[in-house]
């Protein structure tokens, strides 16, 4: 069991937003969806894209860079890649999906705080 860290302040992050936050030196995102806190790696598990850029819808968030998608409120991946093109099919090959390490979330008066 971690330890929880002040990542952000409630009125830092909007309704539907996402932000990176590094608590202890660590690549983390941040989202807000309907008034509740996810948390979990920045960095995609496919080639490292940064999730914070992408794109989020619901718990959903979208990479940046080949389109996998992640759901935010268990890691599980939604879509490996995207398309069938060459290269996601030399993407899928080379790499497995792989789920997205979420972190446990919680809001003490105006913090919201991440189990590291
Ligand atoms: S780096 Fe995220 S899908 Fe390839």
């Amino acid at each position: 069991m971690g330890k929880f860290v002040e990542v952000s302040k409630i009125g830092e992050l909007k309704e539907g937003a996402i932000k990176a936050v590094n608590p202890a030196g660590r690549e983390i995102l941040l989202a807000r969806v309907e008034d509740k806190y996810y948390a979990a790696d920045n960095r995609c598990p496919h080639m490292g894209g940064k999730l914070a850029q992408g794109k989020l819808e619901g718990t959903v968030v979208t990479c940046p860079l080949h389109s996998s998608q992640f759901d935010l409120s268990n890691g599980q991946v939604v879509r490996w890649l995207k398309g069938a093109g060459l290269t996601s099919k030399l993407g899928g090959v080379l790499k497995r999906p792989k789920p997205l390490t979420t972190y446990n979330v919680k809001v003490k008066e105006d913090k919201i705080l991440i189990e590291i």
